[in-house]
């Protein structure tokens, strides 16, 4: 059946498409192809073609196009520099990124699983010892725990933020055994867990808080920054992540001067000095390239991380007033929205929400063009690799539940309102 070209649509649309589609690439040649398509039709005024909106998850050439002389120029510096690992460039984005997160030393390294590690070994975690985190998060936050000798410890997640919860895991301290050591939180989609009562927890039981912020650049709890939270956090600069490199790159924050030393060894061999090695560490330098790329973003995180917000806010309102969501007592709802606490300045790394057939919602939006991810369908206590660690299903029930309806949508700073529009009509068409 035909459809009539939504009038709510139609020049911002057509405008989008002039601002994009002659720059961009891949999804965006799609809507270039439309916008002519729709141009050439406007002249015979007929609107009422067969309209397909695309809508990444995900559309990183929008960015690029806005900074594009600015990538080139800064890597081109480094080129002519000669200088690819370490150096000048990491030390500037090294310094950059820990005032942005309000930490007195940041340490540059390869990826935000090393990251991870690095902050794990050098805040004292031992082959032995336990570390307490959530089963819902990347296999990243529990790999690098196993990496560093120690034993994940799941603690479930609270329902409505899919964060830790911290009555979770007081519950394990107070029955649980000897060795623990820390206390590894995951910021997830962008929310601060709760770090007030986490940090109490650590306090009383004398554990070390290595945040995982990996998705959380920018975002703060009660006014303090991701990143100066706990003794130490980990950063990915994945490219899908709100701050990112053009390639793997990941930073550890710590404002423990001999932490940060320990982390800076250990991402080169366990070597402070060429060819003297301590100990046995890992080659996690940061490249660079990565570095300058890091540095002409690093500007534009707090405007992108609000037009995050603005989008997200965006689509709370739209599912408020489709109907889809929870009011009151309505259980049948299909669609029910995470809660954002308020001490939390969410970045919304992601836009995720709880839905049900949520596999058959998914392939519903795939096939309209439509992107949409799941993080994540397995829990960590749950993957097969871990299965000697003793947990199975129904140990971590909330955990468990959100992997089955747990739904993240398209967000990102430069996603048009007619976009998210076109995402939450179509979520409506298929409850309808
Ligand atoms: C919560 C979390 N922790 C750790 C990581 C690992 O980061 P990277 O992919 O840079 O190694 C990621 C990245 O996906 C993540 O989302």
């Amino acid at each position: 059946m035909e459809t009539a070209f939504p009038s709510s649509t139609t020049w911002a649309h057509c405008n989008f498409l002039i601002a994009y589609g002659a720059k961009a690439e891949g999804n965006s040649a799609h809507n270039a192809k439309l916008f002519e398509d729709t141009k050439r039709r406007s002249k015979v005024k007929a609107f009422n073609a067969k309209t397909v909106i695309q809508v990444p998850m995900l559309d990183l050439s929008r960015q690029y196009a806005g900074l594009r002389e600015q990538f080139l120029a800064a890597v081109a510096r480094v080129c002519d520099s000669q200088k690819y690992i370490l150096g000048e460039e990491v030390t500037s984005f090294e310094r950059e990124f820990a005032t942005l997160c309000g930490s007195t030393e940041a340490v540059g390294c390869a990826s935000g699983t090393d990251a991870l590690w690095l902050g794990l070994v050098a805040a004292g975690v031992k082959p032995g010892d336990a570390v307490i985190t959530t089963p819902f998060s990347f296999f990243a936050t529990a790999s690098s725990i196993l990496r560093a000798g120690a034993r994940p410890v799941f603690a479930d997640i609270d329902p409505e933020t899919l964060n830790i919860d911290p009555v979770k895991v007081e519950e394990g301290l107070r029955s649980g055994s000897p060795h623990r050591h820390a206390i590894m939180p995951v910021h997830l989609y962008g929310q601060c867990a709760d770090m007030d009562a986490l940090n109490r927890l650590a306090a009383e039981f004398k554990l070390a808080v290595v945040e995982d912020a990996a998705q959380a650049s920018g975002a703060t709890w009660n006014g303090r920054p991701a990143g100066a939270l706990g003794v130490a956090a980990a950063f990915s600069f994945y490219p899908t992540k709100n701050l990112s490199a053009f390639g793997d790159a990941g930073a550890l924050t710590t404002s423990d001067a001999k932490l940060a030393e320990h982390a800076r060894s250990l991402r080169n061999h366990g070597a402070k000095q060429r060819y003297y090695h301590d100990e046995i560490g890992a080659n996690s330098r940061l490249d660079s390239i990565q570095a300058t790329v890091l540095r002409v973003k690093m500007p534009h995180l707090g405007e992108w991380n609000d037009a995050r917000r603005q989008r997200a806010a965006a689509y709370d309102k739209m599912f408020a007033a489709s109907g889809l969501t929870k009011v009151g007592n309505n259980a049948q709802a299909p669609v029910t929205l995470l809660k954002t606490l308020p001490q939390a300045h969410h970045i919304y790394h992601q836009y995720v929400i709880r839905v049900q057939k949520r596999d058959e919602l998914r392939d519903f939006l795939k096939e309209r063009g439509i992107g949409s991810e799941v993080y994540y369908p397995v829990p960590l206590h749950l993957q097969k690799c871990f299965s000697y660690l003793g947990y199975g299903p129904g140990d971590l029930p909330e955990a468990e539940q959100a992997a089955t309806d747990v739904l993240a949508l398209p967000i990102f700073p430069e996603l048009e309102e007619f976009e998210q529009r076109h995402v939450v009509e179509s979520i409506a068409e298929f409850y309808s």
